[in-house]
């Protein structure tokens, strides 16, 4: 018994994807936990569609394997794929029909999923309202919302969304990124989510794998590189005077229309708070500017670019 696989609820293990002699998906290797939200975090053309789709069941390995809640994709295809819900790119609905009509299409192709089951889904994903309107009547919101509902009636143990925040609007991304934190809090649901939008992912995953050109570059714990790492400040301040070379000299200070930006720790803010006050220079306003995340996947990203 490999027992190490079966505690996570997704292990891939060395998988490769060869299309037309070239190779896009090298090697990847990586576990989920239950009960996590997973970030795949990569530029357009990285491999994060193609390994979903090797990972629910679209298409096939060349090598490796995908482990399921300890089944093989490989030895059993069916016990392995049943446990997943997904919405790969776009997600598929009747536009005819209502909601509530091509949720009940979708149970009937799946054993077990009663009426009450439905409502308890609509009711989750906040659809209630609009759920006996047709779909085509919905916006484009609405319509993820749709699918959330539809990819989450069978009760997988691991929940799939390619890109879920295309094409939302703020107040639909943070919606998302509610509903999935909340399958992941009170119903264990494991949840991989995929983008390119770093600053989202930071807000909706506990850990993000960063992958570029089909291969893994690091996976980190959100919280570890957002609150080690130096961040940007941005200072509303009044007219700066003297103090304007101890800022720039020690801080590397930008200077903006309205004051300025330094990278700095938490720590230092009062200090630097203090100095400007003293220096007779009215401070504003200051607000951290969380684009740490972002500036680290650049920088290993650039910085891959150029080796290659
Ligand atoms: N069926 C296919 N035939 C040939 N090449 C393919 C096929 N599917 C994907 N690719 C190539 O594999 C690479 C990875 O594509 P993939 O769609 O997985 O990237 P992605 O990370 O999802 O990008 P995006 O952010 O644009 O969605 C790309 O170079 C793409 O051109
Ligand atoms: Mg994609």
């Amino acid at each position: 018994m490999r027992r190490d696989i079966y505690e996570h609820l997704l292990a891939l293990e060395n998988v490769k994807k060869t299309i037309n002699g070239k190779e896009i998906i090298k090697g990847l290797s990586f576990t989920v936990n239950e009960g996590e939200v997973f970030g795949f975090l990569g530029p357009n053309g990285a491999g994060k569609t193609t390994t979903i789709r090797m990972i629910v069941g679209l298409m096939r390995l060349s090598e490796g394997d995908i482990i399921v809640n300890g089944k093989s994709i490989k030895k059993d295809f069916e016990g392995a794929v049943r446990q997943i819900g997904a919405i790969v790119e776009n997600p598929e609905m009747y536009k005819f029909l209502t909601g509530y009509q091509n949720l009940l299409q979708y149970a009937r192709m799946h054993e077990g999923v009663s009426k009450a089951k439905i409502d308890e889904v609509v009711k989750l994903v906040g659809l209630e309202a609009r759920i006996h309107d047709k779909v085509k009547t919905y916006s484009l919101g609405m319509r993820q919302r749709l699918g959330l509902a539809q990819c989450i009636l069978h009760d997988p143990k691991l929940l799939i969304l390619d890109e879920p925040t295309n094409g939302l609007d703020p107040a639909g991304i943070k919606e998302i990124r509610d509903h999935l934190r909340m399958l992941a809090r009170d119903k264990g649901m494991s949840v991989i989510v995929s983008s390119h939008l770093l600053s989202e992912m930071e807000l909706m995953c506990d850990r993000i794998a960063i992958i570029q050109s089909g291969e893994l570059i690091d996976i980190q714990q959100v919280n570890d590189f957002v609150q080690q790492e130096q961040i940007n400040y941005e200072f509303e301040t009044g007219p700066l005077n003297e103090i304007v070379s101890w800022l720039q000299d020690k801080w590397k200070a930008k200077m903006t229309n309205k004051g300025f930006v330094i990278q700095a720790t938490r720590e230092d803010i009062p200090n630097i708070v203090r100095e400007l006050i003293h220096n007779e220079v009215d401070v504003f306003s200051v607000e951290a500017i969380s684009k740490s995340l972002e500036d680290r996947f650049l920088e290993i990203t650039t910085r891959l670019g150029s080796e290659a």
